[in-house]
Formats: structure tokens, C-alpha cells, sequence
């Protein structure tokens, strides 16, 4: 089998030719994954039947091992038995659509917000892989903002000014931004982790700006100076032309990296329509195809 990506945006993400990748298993075809990540950030995959274990497997198998340290967890524990498994819907365990004023629902209003995946965790995310199960009669789409042409594209001083810097992030910063409220209890278990405001692909060279909604502070600037650099940059790195909005088919599954990429989910009425979404995360450690073997 022979892998193609054929490009969805001038810039970056791609859709692969027709494969079940429940049956990829071998080094060769994992690794033109792998490669076709690096080179296009997102990558769309139609038609794919997974289970819920068969999503993580294939997680494993490409890229090792799982982030479970998920901010949700910290609030209720995942339907599917396994924190690598996240819930990405606006349905209860039942499969009811949940109330306005659900906490679940609260919580994952903020996916509307511009981030990256668990860049309040250290290890980071590396890849993304969403898998839409039950999608709505309307659209319910999902915008990815190429963050390596958002550095590109920064002026050189600019560049420059952000080496070294150091970021917070925080998932509880990124809800508080909204009104959501955290208890004690919760708050203390989501300290967040600091991150490089830019980050290296080791496997390409290719830099990125590492930006996210949870980014609360720059450590090495007075905090209202560091909050308006972030919101300069992120208006930056979000102009449309660096943009791309993937509209969901049933049975897509996307992968994108997180050190490469921003997303978020765009408005629609989720109090009537569900909308189901399963989403394994990797983390950012070793080189993804040893560590697949390795497992
Ligand atoms: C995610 C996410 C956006 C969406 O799964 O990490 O942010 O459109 N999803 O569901
Ligand atoms: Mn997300």
C-alpha cells in the first residue's frame, strides 16, 4: 500500500488516500505517516471504523506513548475506562445531549478557544488524533492555524526578542478566562507546566510559535507586558490565510501536531444537536519511531 497526501490548504494540512488504519502495522507505512505529519502539521483520514481501543492502539503504534493526564480527568473520570481516551462530545454517559448549564459542557466550551493540546502538561502533546463518531445535521467544524508560517512570517527582531522565552500554561487559566470555575481541589491538581514560546521539530528543523489560550504569563516579563505579547502574537499566528476549516465528514479522523498547529472547535448549537468526538493525545517525548517500536 501506498500512502498519498494530497494537500487541503496552501500552506499545510493534507487528506490521505483511502486506508483502514486499523491494519497499519508496519514500520514503513507508519513512518510515511510520520513523515507526511512533518511535512503537513495536519493530516485527514476518511472512512475509518475505529473502536475506541483500536484508536488508542493505533496512537501507540505511531507515535508511543499517551498523554493521560488529561484536564477533564480532574473533573470526571473518562466514559471509555481509559484517561488516554478522551470524550470529546456534548453528550452524557447515556447519550443524551447535556443541559446548558452542565459543568461537562461548561468545561469543553473552552475548545472554542485557540490552543494547542496539553501544553499545560509536561511532556507536552505531540499528535492529536480525533475521530468524529456522531456528527450533527449542521456544521460543527474545526479550525487549525499553521503555527510554524506564523513564525515564519514574524519579523526577524521579532524572532529574535522571543528566544528563550518561557511560558506558562495553565488549562485552568484558559476556563477562568471564561467564567468557568475551578474548586480548590481541582485547581491544585491543574498547576499547568512551562513551555518554550518556540519549539524545534527535531526531525525537521522546522520552528514554531507555541502558543495556546492556556498560555497565562511569560515568565521572563512583567505579566501584563507577557499577556499583551501573547495576544499580539496569537492574532498573529490566527490571521485567516494561515488558517484552515476542516468540515467534518462521519468516519474522519484527524490527526494534527500540537507543535505545529493551534485549533479550535467553531460555535454551533450544541444544546440540540450531539455531537460525538473520541480524541487520543500523544506526548512530545523521544523520537516518535523508536519509541513505537520500543512498545
Ligand atoms: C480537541 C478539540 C475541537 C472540536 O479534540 O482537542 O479541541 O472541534 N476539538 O471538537
Ligand atoms: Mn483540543
Amino acid at each position: 500500500m501506498t500512502l498519498e497526501f494530497h494537500k487541503l490548504h496552501p500552506l499545510f494540512a493534507a487528506e490521505a488516500s483511502a486506508v483502514d488504519l486499523r491494519a497499519v502495522q508496519d514500520d514503513e507505512s507508519l513512518e510515511r505517516i510520520r513523515a507526511g505529519m512533518d511535512e503537513h502539521a495536519v493530516l485527514v483520514f476518511r472512512d475509518q471504523a475505529f473502536s475506541s481501543e483500536e484508536q488508542r492502539d493505533f496512537a501507540v503504534r505511531l507515535d508511543g506513548e499517551l498523554h493521560r493526564k488529561t484536564g477533564i480527568s480532574v473533573l470526571q473520570k473518562s466514559r471509555f475506562g481509559d484517561e488516554a481516551i478522551t470524550d470529546v462530545s456534548n453528550v452524557d454517559a447515556g447519550g443524551g445531549v447535556l443541559e446548558a448549564d452542565s459543568r461537562k459542557r461548561l468545561y469543553g466550551l473552552a475548545n472554542r478557544l485557540w490552543h494547542t493540546d496539553a501544553s499545560f502538561q509536561d511532556p507536552r502533546g505531540r499528535y492529536s488524533m480525533l475521530a468524529a463518531v456522531a456528527l450533527p445535521p449542521v456544521a460543527a467544524d474545526t479550525e487549525f492555524a499553521d503555527m510554524r508560517a506564523a513564525y515564519d512570517t514574524l519579523a526577524d527582531e521579532t524572532k529574535a526578542s522571543l528566544e528563550g522565552l518561557r511560558v506558562h500554561h495553565s488549562i485552568a487559566y484558559s476556563r477562568v478566562t471564561l467564567g468557568f470555575e475551578f474548586s480548590e481541589e481541582e485547581s491544585d491538581q491543574l498547576k499547568g507546566a512551562i513551555q518554550p514560546m518556540v519549539l524545534e521539530n527535531p526531525r525537521t528543523g522546522r520552528r514554531s510559535l507555541y502558543l495556546a489560550s492556556h498560555a497565562s504569563r511569560i515568565l521572563d516579563r512583567p505579566v501584563p507586558d507577557g499577556r499583551l505579547l501573547l495576544r499580539d502574537l496569537m492574532e498573529h499566528a490566527t490571521r485567516p490565510e494561515l488558517v484552515y476549516l476542516h468540515s467534518w465528514r462521519r468516519g474522519d479522523f484527524v490527526i494534527w501536531d500540537n507543535r505545529a498547529t493551534m485549533h479550535r472547535a467553531r460555535p454551533f448549537e450544541d444544546t440540540r444537536h450531539p455531537r460525538e468526538m473520541r480524541r487520543v493525545t500523544t506526548l512530545d517525548v523521544g523520537d516518535p519511531a523508536r519509541i513505537a517500536q520500543a512498545v
